[in-house]
């Protein structure tokens, strides 16, 4: 299996959805420290990615980083250009992010590695967010375990490559078909009781899935692919809105293979004078107050324009366009 592979058809049913026309402004600085030395691009940028509380008690700015894109081709070994990828990972904290996407099957390890090396000693207020429970055969290729010895490993193996005696969010990378979901759950659960886990999170699940899962385990946080022109888990997304649970969208503006615009995207961005990326991701900010979009990149130009996105507002006939057309 990939984590990137195309997904079963869309649930396009479910296209009428109440727009918030929530503000961006308002959101709390969290950054309180600052490991590269230098200071945030502005202020307004903190301000304008405004902030949700993972679990009600973490708070994280909405627009995150996803540290998958500063490995080798394949999401496998180190980057071709290792000193570049370190300074998107520095940049993306001087923005302002401090929710940082990473697994330990990215790469492997090597993406957990570079975080480490670019940004340990952490700045008070980074969220670190890795996940366990896929393997890695061969680049490009994904395999499920979530047997619960092997997912304690990956939990105490993780917290070693990014020098951490507590990973803040730890997400279930997949549910393993062959082993139940209480057993690969439960061994979380045990690393959260013993301290070295403070928050669980899922990804690549239904409501009925999530509902599952809170019987073992309280969960903060859903990782679905989603964007405005991939609206399968829509109903994931609508229960997590319900229950307050973070949803981080993957593949926020397209994936691997990009955006694949519509003339209602260029039309936004020509009438902001922006890119159709800055405008999907503007459009997922206004979506639902609990959408917590991790764009990744491997370029430092490409970061900053993402985070830019923070401050774009689309109007609300801007927002229902394209909500229709996709
Ligand atoms: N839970 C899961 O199963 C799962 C699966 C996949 C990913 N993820 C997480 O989600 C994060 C995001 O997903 P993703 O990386 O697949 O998709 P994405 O963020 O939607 O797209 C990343 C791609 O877009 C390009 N890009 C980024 N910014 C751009 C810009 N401003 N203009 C033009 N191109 C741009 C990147 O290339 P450049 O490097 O050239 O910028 C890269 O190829 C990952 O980093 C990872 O943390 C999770």
């Amino acid at each position: 299996m990939s984590d990137l592979s195309t997904e079963p058809n869309h649930d396009r049913s479910l296209t009428r959805r109440t727009f918030l026309g929530m503000s961006l402004a308002g959101g709390a600085a969290l950054l309180a420290g600052n490991p590269v030395g230098a200071t945030f691009a502005s202020t307004m940028t903190m301000a304008e990615n405004a902030a949700f509380k993972l679990g009600g008690s973490l708070p994280v700015n909405r627009l995150g980083f996803g540290a998958m894109r500063i490995t080798g081709d394949g999401v496998w070994g180190w980057p071709a250009d290792r000193p570049n990828a370190l300074k998107v990972l520095r940049r993306a904290v001087e923005l302002g992010v401090n929710l940082i996407d990473t697994a330990d099957a990215y790469g492997p390890d090597t993406s957990e590695l570079l975080i480490a090396e670019a940004l340990h000693p952490y700045p008070t207020g980074l969220v670190i967010a890795t996940k366990g429970g896929l393997t890695r055969p061969g680049p490009g290729s994904w395999k499920p375990n979530g047997q619960p010895d092997y997912l304690k490993k990956c939990v105490e193996d993780s917290l070693k490559r990014l020098k951490l005696e507590r990973i803040e969010l730890y997400q279930l990378h997949r549910i393993d078909p062959k082993v139940p979901m209480e057993d690969s759950l439960g061994a979380i659960k045990e690393m959260q009781d013993a301290g070295k886990i403070r928050h669980v999170g899922l990804s690549e699940v239904s409501p009925e899935q999530i509902a599952q899962a809170r019987k073992v385990v309280p969960i903060v946080s859903v990782q679905n692919r989603y964007n405005v022109l991939d609206r399968e888990w829509e109903k994931t997304l609508a229960y997590c809105e319900k229950e307050q649970i973070g949803f981080m969208p993957w593949s926020p503006i397209g994936g691997g293979g990009g955006l694949k615009s519509s003339d209602t995207l260029q039309a936004v961005a020509k009438a902001h004078q922006t890119s159709v990326y800055q405008v999907a991701l503007a459009w997922l900010l206004q979506r639902s107050s609990v959408m917590l979009p991790i764009p990744g990149t491997s370029s430092v130009a490409h970061l900053e324009e993402n985070v830019a996105a923070a401050k774009l507002k689309l109007t609300p006939e801007e927002w229902k366009s394209l909500d229709r057309k996709s």
